[in-house]
Formats: structure tokens, C-alpha cells, sequence
């Protein structure tokens, strides 16, 4: 095969990969300097081809209650407004008893894909022969049952007239568990391959987490919704509307849960989580009925504003990332979880928050008010502003009907005359 010019590139040391990379790219000594700058060994053993430490700003959410406990949770976010919102929510929810949450289930679940099987053969073999392919799954890895409780379920479903799946769900203890229920569906793969003479298309865990599963709710009371215009009745009607539309149409139920995902990726990341199989876990479950639709709903009760979501939060407390990123055990203490079932719950109630506020902003004032205020500071530096200058170029912006860049460069040259 042809030689490539970055063939081989992750082989080389840190340091020559940076220059091949400088040189190649004409980066200035400053940017290469701030690339080299923020280099760690932990990351470079993390990833592949590993260039430089990408910093994002981790904040804390305030007054989140959840199951009777305050907590403070970290969040790793880009965007403004997120953090202040997901406070706002939880100061309204705290207002209430807090949030009720509960994990039903805790199971990672993978699928063997089995090609051209007579399928009511291949249930019968799978049931007949559970407490063996049980033991060889939990055989497989050393760290399966110092963890968890193992295997736990097994089935198999019909894909369609040539696919079957054989679903295995194990119980990885506090772990995310991916190398491990990967392994076991491996190991049971091959077995079924060389018992049954089957073709197998793959072995993985699925994404589609439905066994790891945290139900949150909580009440708004009234008098905590209502602003100098409308009453907290006619404002929480709003909010049960806007959640209406959400389970009806998926325009609005991408928007919604996108709200509500600002919230879980961001503390999913700071406890050093895999935020991409939430993604694909929680969007996934958003259409299990086949439509697509809001993660959470909120209601209209006597006590006052209900919400409740269901939502799959498939992460681990120990292991993985969560063991090498220095930050995330700090931001486990910071946050108060001692164990993955807490984390699932906090990392829910979270998403439930932000949604209220969110909703709340949406169907008042409208969300640019807050969320503009709150970025006019990045507005400020995007446009050149130093730290020093972002005060004053800030409250110089809040004047404006329609702060743009344009206004910023303005304000800068005032400042620096
Ligand atoms: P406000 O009503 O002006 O705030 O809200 P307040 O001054 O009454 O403060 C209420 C609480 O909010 C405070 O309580 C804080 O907890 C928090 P306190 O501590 O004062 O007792 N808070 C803040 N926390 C940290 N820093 C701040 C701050 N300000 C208030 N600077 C706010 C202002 C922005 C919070 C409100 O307008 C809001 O919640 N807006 C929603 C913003 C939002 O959702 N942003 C996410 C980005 S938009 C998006 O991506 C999703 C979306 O499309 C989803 C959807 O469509 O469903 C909207």
C-alpha cells in the first residue's frame, strides 16, 4: 500500500509529533508554545495521537436537592447560561421537596448478532443452556463478579427473516462495564459459533441502555413561578403546554431535549463519564414508543408545577476515565456521590432542572433576555476584549437593544482612547 505522510505518526514521541504538526501547519512559536503548554502525561497515555490538554470551564450548579440532600454539582460546559439555569431550576425544585429520584435498574446490556439461525432452535439452545453461557460470560473476565453480580438476563430476539440477537444484560457492579460486557458477549460468541456452526455478524454492548434507568420528579410550588406580569397558575400552564408540544411534535422534542441534555452531558463530563453513550442512550429512548418526544413531562397539579422524566443514564463511578482524570473524583467529593446509583440520580436531576428553567425563560421572558445577558461576556472577549476591559465593555452592552460584535469593537476603541 501506498506510504502515507502520517503513517505511523502515533509511534512517534510526544515532542516530534508536536513539531511534525507545527511545521506542517505554519504554527507561530506562541501557538505552538500553547499547545506544549498544556501537555499531560495522563492524556497522552489516554488517547491516541494526543496533541494537547483541550481546556473547557467547569462550574457548580447550586441547591440541587435530590432525594432530601443538597448538593453542589460540578458541570464542564462551553456555553453560558447553562450553569445559571440549571441553578435557577434547582432553586425552584428545592423550593418544592426537592427532586424524588430512583433507579429502577442497573444492567449493562450487549447483543450477539446471529445470521441465518433457525431462530426458534437457537431460543430453545440459549434457554436450555442459560447457566452455562451465564458461567462462561462471568469466566471470561477476571473482574466480572468482584465488581458485580454477573450475568444476570438472557433472551433472544428475532431481527427480521435472516438477523437474530442473543441479548445479554450483566451486572457490572459500580463500573460502566464496557470492556467487560464486551468480553463476555465475545467469549459467548465464539461458544455459540463453535456449538451451533453459526454465523456471527458481531458481538457489543448496545447503547440503547434501557436497563439502566433513573426516574426523577418534583414540584414547583406556585408562588415560585409567577413574575410581574402573569400568576405562577398561568405560568406553570405554560410550562405543561410547552412539554405538550414537546411529545408532539419532533421539532420541538429535539429542542426540549437538548435543553435537557446541556444539563446531563455537562456533569457527566465533569465526573469523567462517557457523555457520547448518554447521548445515544437518552436519545435513542426518547422515540421507544417509535415517535419521538420530550424526555420529560410537567403538569399542572393542585400542589403546583409536577415534572418527571424517565431517562437512561448508563455511566460507571469507578473505572475508565473516571479513575485517570484527576478532576473527576474531586468532582464526585464536590458533588456528595458515593456510589453510581447517587451519580445516575444527580446526573438526572440535573437534566430536570435545566429543562424547568429552560421552559420557565421560554414561555416569560423569552430566552434571550437571560441567556443573552449571560453571554454578552464571551460576546466581549470573542471581539478582543481583555479580562480587564469585559466589565465595563459588559455593562456598556446591557445598554444596547441588539449588542453585536460591531458594538463591542466600538466600545473597545472608546475604552482604549
Ligand atoms: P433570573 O430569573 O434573572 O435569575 O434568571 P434570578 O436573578 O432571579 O436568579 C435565580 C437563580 O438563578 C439564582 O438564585 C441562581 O441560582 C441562578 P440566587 O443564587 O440568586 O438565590 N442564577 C445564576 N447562577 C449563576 N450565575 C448567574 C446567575 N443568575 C441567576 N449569573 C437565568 C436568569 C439566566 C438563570 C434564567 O433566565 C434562565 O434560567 N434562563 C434559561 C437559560 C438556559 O436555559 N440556557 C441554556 C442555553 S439555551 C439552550 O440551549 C436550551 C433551550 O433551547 C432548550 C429548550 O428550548 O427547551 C432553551
Amino acid at each position: 500500500m501506498m506510504k502515507m505522510k502520517w503513517d505511523q505518526f502515533y509511534k512517534k514521541p510526544y515532542h516530534e509529533r508536536l513539531e511534525m504538526i507545527a511545521s506542517d501547519r505554519d504554527l507561530s512559536d506562541e501557538e505552538r508554545q500553547r499547545l506544549f503548554a498544556d501537555n499531560s502525561d495522563v492524556s497522552n497515555n489516554l488517547i491516541e495521537n494526543f496533541l494537547t490538554d483541550y481546556p473547557l470551564p467547569e462550574g457548580v450548579v447550586t441547591n440541587l436537592k435530590v432525594n432530601g440532600r443538597s448538593h453542589l454539582v460540578p458541570m464542564v460546559v462551553e456555553e453560558p447560561s447553562v450553569i445559571a439555569a440549571a441553578s435557577n431550576g434547582s432553586k425552584l425544585l428545592a423550593a418544592g421537596d426537592g427532586i424524588h429520584a430512583v433507579v429502577s435498574d442497573r444492567l449493562v446490556g450487549g447483543q450477539i448478532i446471529v445470521k441465518g439461525a433457525e431462530v426458534d432452535q437457537l431460543k430453545r439452545f440459549v434457554n436450555d443452556n442459560e447457566a452455562t453461557i451465564f458461567k462462561i460470560a462471568n469466566d471470561s473476565h477476571p473482574r466480572v463478579l468482584l465488581y458485580g453480580r454477573g450475568a444476570q438476563k438472557l433472551g433472544v430476539r428475532k431481527l427480521d427473516e435472516t438477523f437474530a440477537s442473543v441479548d445479554l444484560a450483566v451486572d457490572t457492579g459500580e463500573a460502566m462495564g464496557a470492556n467487560m460486557i464486551n468480553t463476555m458477549l465475545e467469549t459467548v460468541a465464539a461458544w455459540l459459533q463453535q456449538k451451533l456452526g453459526v454465523v456471527i455478524t458481531m458481538a457489543i454492548l448496545s447503547n440503547y441502555a434501557d436497563q439502566s434507568i433513573v426516574a426523577v420528579s418534583g414540584i414547583v410550588p406556585f408562588d415560585k413561578l409567577k413574575n410581574q406580569f402573569l400568576s405562577g397558575e398561568v405560568v406553570a400552564q405554560r410550562i405543561a403546554d410547552a412539554s405538550h408540544v414537546a411529545q408532539i411534535d419532533i421539532y420541538r422534542a429535539a429542542t426540549h431535549n437538548k435543553g435537557i441534555m446541556n444539563g446531563i452531558d455537562a456533569a457527566a463530563i465533569a465526573f469523567g463519564n462517557d457523555w457520547r453513550a448518554i447521548e445515544s442512550a437518552a436519545q435513542s429512548f426518547a422515540s421507544r414508543d417509535g415517535q419521538y418526544r420530550g424526555l420529560s413531562q410537567w403538569q399542572v397539579t393542585p400542589a403546583g408545577l409536577r415534572g418527571k422524566m424517565t431517562v437512561p443514564i448508563p455511566i460507571g463511578y469507578v473505572g475508565g476515565a473516571t479513575k485517570v482524570l484527576p478532576l473527576a473524583k474531586i468532582n464526585q467529593k464536590i458533588a456528595g456521590v458515593y456510589n453510581v446509583t447517587e451519580e445516575m440520580q444527580i446526573i438526572a436531576a440535573v437534566g430536570l432542572a435545566q429543562n424547568l428553567a429552560a421552559l420557565k425563560a421560554l414561555v416569560t421572558d423569552g430566552i434571550q433576555k437571560g441567556h443573552m445577558n449571560l453571554q454578552l461576556k464571551s460576546l466581549a472577549m470573542a471581539n478582543g476584549a481583555t479580562s480587564e476591559e469585559v466589565a465595563a465593555v459588559v455593562t456598556a452592552l446591557r445598554k444596547l437593544d441588539h449588542p453585536s460584535s460591531q458594538a463591542v469593537k466600538q466600545i473597545l476603541e472608546q475604552l482604549r482612547r
